[in-house]
């Protein structure tokens, strides 16, 4: 087994994963990492491996159980609250999980399009009389899924420029006090518009929620404040840095471009190639609950396991090339969206926002380009969601 290295690192190429992480690859399908507090956990690297862990009941996602691994230090804060969905086991899980889903459904996302198309096109426009250059994070990559799950949610986007901030100290900020910070600010923003929805029904999912869950006592109002904060934050983080990390390694895969946009039918089976080998989430946590015995190892009960997507997406027993980008490819069965119980709940709505977005965006700006060299244009840290930090585009 290969010693432990130091988990996270920071990538060194935008779109593939940290060069330090080759000895895990070549160690796996199950090795250890350290996190900064020098804890030892599996890293689970292989793809059979990761999916029969992750649909694997005796591996808890309850961040409040102190045995659950933490990699850095501001996801301390995590434990102070019960984080809903994410954060909790079946059958809690699934009773949440259940009032959710018709709202993500594949029909529920399919009568959204025209609604995405709209927000798709107004942006392009804007960017279009305004440059160029443009900045395409701010002008078009998280604008996007913002207002996408404003609308769904029903929560007015005029607020964004204050919950696009707190999520980024949510989830990048440099201490546990910060990431705690953006916690409370996001909690009692939430607990004051759904005040103020109770007097004033709207029609988005939380309107939905207040009159058939709150009113009926089935849902507590904290419960609804941490659900709403979390449907917010993972609806546009995410699906903004899939757009702005996907343009960047499209236009730094020009073959790949022209295919698809020779091909328009290969937009859905690209988006799932760019799911694989972007995996933007890099690193899904769990803790035993008992020991569990696989392929000849055990892990105990109590031990952390870490599942970093960027190496199971990459295991060359599942994909032939793995480090090619391949757009043609059929890339099904990826873990970009997790998989189990709690696989990604929003994942209908976020394929159908990057088809949206870049097919709208290379067929209306067919010469975009970079605007300065790629070594210059800046990306995110290893510890958190991947994606660009800016995108200077021209054309
Ligand atoms: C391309 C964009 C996205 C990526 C890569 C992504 C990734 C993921 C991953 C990896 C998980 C599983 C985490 C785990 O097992 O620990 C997850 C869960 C989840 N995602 Fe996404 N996500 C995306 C977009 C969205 C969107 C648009 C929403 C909309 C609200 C969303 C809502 C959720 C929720 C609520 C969960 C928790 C589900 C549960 O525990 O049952 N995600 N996502």
């Amino acid at each position: 087994m290969a010693e432990a290295i130091p988990y996270f690192q920071d990538r060194s190429c935008p779109y593939h994963p940290p060069a330090g992480y080759r000895p895990l690859r070549e160690a796996g399908p199950l090795t250890h990492v350290t996190f900064y507090d020098g804890r030892k956990v599996w890293a689970v690297t292989g793809h059979a491996e990761a999916r029969t862990l992750l649909s694997d009941q005796r591996l808890s996602a309850d961040r409040q159980n102190p045995a659950f691994p933490i990699p850095v230090e501001r996801f301390a804060a995590l434990r102070r609250v019960r984080t809903p969905l994410i954060g909790v086991d079946d059958p809690e899980h699934n009773t949440q999980r259940r009032m959710l889903i018709p709202s993500f459904s594949t029909k529920r996302v399919a009568a959204l399009r025209p609604e995405i198309q709209r927000i798709v096109d107004e942006l392009l426009d804007r960017m279009l009389a305004q440059g160029p250059p443009a900045e395409l994070v701010s002008a078009f990559a998280l604008p996007v899924p913002s207002m996408v799950i404003c609308s769904l949610l029903g929560v007015p986007y005029t607020d964004h420029e204050f919950f696009e901030e707190e999520s980024r100290h949510l989830l990048r900020g440099q201490t546990a006090e910060e990431a705690e910070g953006a916690r409370i600010a996001l909690e009692e923003y939430f607990t004051g518009l759904i005040a103020h929805k109770e007097k004033n029904p709207g029609d988005g999912l939380l309107d939905e929620l207040i009159a058939d869950r709150l009113r009926a006592g089935s849902l507590e109002h904290e419960e609804l404040v941490r659900l709403a904060m979390i449907l917010l934050v993972a609806g546009h983080e995410t699906t903004a840095n899939m757009i702005s990390l996907g343009t960047f390694t499209l236009l730094e895969h020009p073959d790949e471009l022209a295919r698809l946009t020779a091909e328009e039918s290969l937009m859905p089976a690209a988006v799932e190639e760019l799911l694989r080998f972007l995996s933007i989430a890099d690193g899904m946590l769990r803790v035993a609950k008992e020991d569990i015995e696989i392929g000849g190892t055990v892990i105990r009960a109590d031990d952390g396991v870490l599942f970093p997507t960027s190496l199971i997406n990459r295991d060359d027993t599942a994909y032939p090339s793995p480090d090619r980008l391949d757009v043609g490819r059929s890339a099904r069965h990826h873990v970009a969206f997790g998989f189990g119980i709690h696989q990604c709940l929003g994942q209908n709505l976020a394929r159908a926002e990057m088809e949206i977005a870049l097919r709208s965006l290379f067929a209306r700006i067919p010469d975009l380009r970079l605007a300065v060299p790629a070594a210059e244009i800046p990306f995110k840290p290893g510890d958190t969601l991947q994606g660009m930090i800016e995108l200077p585009l021209a054309w």
